[in-house]
């Protein structure tokens, strides 16, 4: 039972991940009139609906009782305020990591990005080990390795980014560099410190989902307010959603449950794994399908030796 949630966790979250980054892809390209959707409302709308969705789980849990769901959410949540606190921890992790990759965004190309992100795997493993004594073997080491050259190398820059890069000046680059360098080490210990939680409290994974999506909820809601609050008292919270937006938020909402219950049936190392199976995935698809991936110049060269 638990090793079939496990793959089955892991089988969703290939799909997830690479059905977000096609979505958002696409919704990128798509020409809208009018204002374009705020990401800071998109993140605090998927915040919600997460608690929503955990909600109606623990609903099913306790077999659709009413009272039974209003009891658990008093006694779990309300009346344990220092183990609700606990998940205040990571979801402020989370918060600051996603501002911290704004940062890196606005000053690295995307690709230089998503290959320096990579390093969150060597991390992920580094904080498994030191805070939850996880051992590796010498080929589990050297297969995260292996795994992070080869997903940076299906990231390399291709020849048009390339030239962009250079566009931006050393200063900018350093920042960038720092900003997610700093992004890997807090998503290895925020996934980590979770994963903790998880498995040595006995809350139901639900319950720790709607702990996290409550504080989640609340920094992102300052986030809107500091980033667009002009915005949003002129053209209101929801400018700019379509029914791409509303999909890329069920997609967010749905990758924090499945992110969670993959930590619980699995663990972050192999969460590492699925995510970076489902980068090598939306690349051939873009590649193959919507023709919008340009082999870069390591690829050619590689062609050439083989
Ligand atoms: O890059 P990384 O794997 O660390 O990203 C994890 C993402 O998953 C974060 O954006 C975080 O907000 C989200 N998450 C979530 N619910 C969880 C765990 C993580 O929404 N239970």
């Amino acid at each position: 039972m638990s090793a079939n949630l496990k793959y089955l966790s892991l089988g969703i979250l290939v799909f997830q991940t690479t059905s977000l980054v096609l979505t958002m892809r696409y919704s990128r390209t798509l020409k809208e009139e009018g204002p374009r959707y705020l990401s800071s409302t998109a993140v605090v709308v998927a915040e919600l609906l997460k608690i929503m969705a955990c909600i109606l789980l623990v609903y099913k849990d306790s077999k659709c009782s009413l009272r039974a769901l209003n009891r658990i959410l008093h006694d779990e949540i309300l009346n344990k305020p220092m183990e609700t606190l606990k998940l205040a921890i990571p979801s402020g992790i989370y918060t600051l990591q996603n501002n911290l990759l704004y940062v890196a965004l606005s000053n690295l190309d995307a690709a230089t990005y998503q290959v320096t992100y990579q390093l969150k795997i060597l991390t992920t493993a580094l904080f498994s080990v030191s805070m939850l004594s996880k051992k590796l073997g010498v080929y589990q080491w050297l297969s995260l390795v292996i795994l992070m050259t080869g997903v940076a190398f299906v990231q390399w820059p291709s020849d048009s980014q390339e030239l962009n890069s250079k566009e931006l000046s050393a200063g900018s680059q350093f920042v960038g560099l720092m900003a997610v360098l700093t992004a890997c080490f807090s998503s290895g210990f925020a996934g980590v410190y979770f994963e903790k939680i998880l498995k040595e409290t006995k809350q139901s994974v639900w319950i720790r989902n709607i702990q996290l999506g409550f504080f989640g909820s609340i920094f992102g809601l300052m986030g809107v307010y500091v980033y667009d609050g002009e915005l949003v008292s002129k053209n209101g919270f929801f400018q700019g959603y379509n029914w791409l937006t509303w999909i890329v938020v069920v997609l967010q909402a749905l990758g924090g449950l499945v992110i969670a219950a993959v930590i619980k049936y699995a663990d972050n190392i192999l969460k590492g794994f699925a995510t970076s199976l489902s980068i090598i995935l939306s690349t051939l698809i873009s590649y193959f399908w919507l023709q919008d991936f340009v082999p870069t110049s390591l690829c050619l060269s590689m062609k050439d030796w083989i």
